[in-house]
């Protein structure tokens, strides 16, 4: 198996595309995960051109195959502005790329790239299921609130670009501000909130133009102002698709839940996203097993409406713990209330004291 030091060795001869210069020197490759076989990276170009990102990927592989390696992911990304402007002097009016975003800086607290990076001490984790509509969003939202409750900085980045469902579900109405050149997340039940929905309401074309998924992803990380956090939670779309690789490759540090219903064909569904999860070596926290019974208002008794058992054998298939199963039940809120969201439970209801253990027990084994 070969070390992310002599990939990078194996790679010197690949250079981008307009600058001519090794990208190996520039920095520019990156996210280099390798498990066995199989080895998947990024590399960064100044330009988003698909006759580069398809030589790059050809040459790459073709280098890497050169030492015994097949099976290779290449991700091509735009370089950040951040990237750009650690470039040499000279090199500095290519940064204005139509494509880029026009945010600059950070003000305070952690830059986007040491956000992400494994020593941040910021705690990631990723929400997945193999399935859409099991209860993803609802879950990140609710675990999110629930270790804000406890006293956790907690930013929540709904990495769903398309299917983004974050802002509404927690009954968010204002849009970030730019403040000092720097986009601010949106603050809501304590939690730090960064949603495309918030750039598509607003209609902004300026701001996280730009046809790539992951790069859009990236930039919730660098070009937003997270502060301090002790919790980063992503809510991923469904399935095992290419945001699911994109956050695997950004953040090889993430531990992953699971949320399934207790269908066992669901179940069965959401083992591969686990899979995934184990195979890029992201570590399972366990599994949530949502929508699990209907508890009968006036006699207390569980209907187990959608089946039983799926999150148990799930957690037992993935050998990692079954951390909750969470009832059916709307959130009793009302529209009028200030604190009105359709999908965040408050603490004082049973489904959310559910999730107020699962906090407390995430803080206590992560
Ligand atoms: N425990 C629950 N009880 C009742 N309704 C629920 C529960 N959990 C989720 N829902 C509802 O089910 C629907 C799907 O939930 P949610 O959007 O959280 O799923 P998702 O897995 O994120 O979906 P997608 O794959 O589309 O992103 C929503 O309307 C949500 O309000
Ligand atoms: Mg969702």
């Amino acid at each position: 198996m070969l070390s992310k030091e002599q990939i990078l060795e194996i790679l010197q001869p690949l250079q981008e595309p307009q600058l001519a210069r090794s990208l190996t020197e520039l920095g520019w490759i990156r996210d280099i995960m390798v498990k066995e076989h199989h080895v998947a990276l990024s590399i960064m170009t100044l330009e988003n051109r698909p006759e580069d990102a398809t030589a790059l990927t050809d040459a790459a592989r073709n280098l890497l195959a050169q030492h015994g390696v097949k099976d290779v992911h290449v991700r091509i990304r735009v370089a950040s502005e951040h990237d750009r402007e650690s470039l040499n002097a000279g090199q500095g009016d290519q940064a204005q790329d139509q494509d880029e975003v026009l945010v600059k800086g950070h003000a305070a607290g952690l830059d986007g790239h040491e956000l992400l990076s494994s020593e941040s001490g910021v705690r990631y984790i990723a929400v997945a299921s193999g399935k859409g509509g099991v209860g993803k969003s609802t879950v990140t939202v609710n675990l999110a609130a629930a270790l804000a409750r406890q006293g956790k900085k907690v930013g929540l980045i709904d990495a769903d670009i398309y299917g983004f469902s974050v802002p509404d579900m927690m009954g968010i109405e204002e849009y970030p501000v730019v403040e000092d050149g720097v986009i601010q997340p949106v603050e809501r039940f304590g939690v730090k909130v960064m949603s495309m929905g918030f750039f598509i309401r607003e209609n902004n074309p300026v701001i996280w133009r730009g046809p790539m998924l992951g790069r859009m992803l990236r930039q919730f990380f660098t070009d937003v102002q997270w502060g301090e956090l002790d919790y980063m939670l992503l809510d991923l779309p469904p399935g095992t698709g290419d945001v699911a690789l994109d956050v695997h490759q950004m953040l090889p540090q993430s531990k992953e839940i699971i949320v399934t219903t207790p269908h066992a064909t669901a179940a069965f569904v959401a083992a591969r996203a686990g899979a995934m999860a184990i195979q890029t070596e992201h570590e399972l926290l366990g599994v949530i097993e949502n929508m699990a019974y209907y508890e009968c208002g006036s006699c207390g008794e569980k209907d187990y409406v959608f089946g039983r058992g799926g999150g148990g054998r799930l957690a037992e298939s993935l050998h990692t713990v079954l951390l909750a199963q969470i009832p059916l039940g709307t959130p009793d809120n009302h529209p009028s209330e200030p604190d009105f969201s359709p999908s965040v439970y408050k603490a004082e209801t049973s489904i959310g004291a559910i999730y107020d253990e699962v906090a407390r027990n995430i803080e206590s084994n992560f």
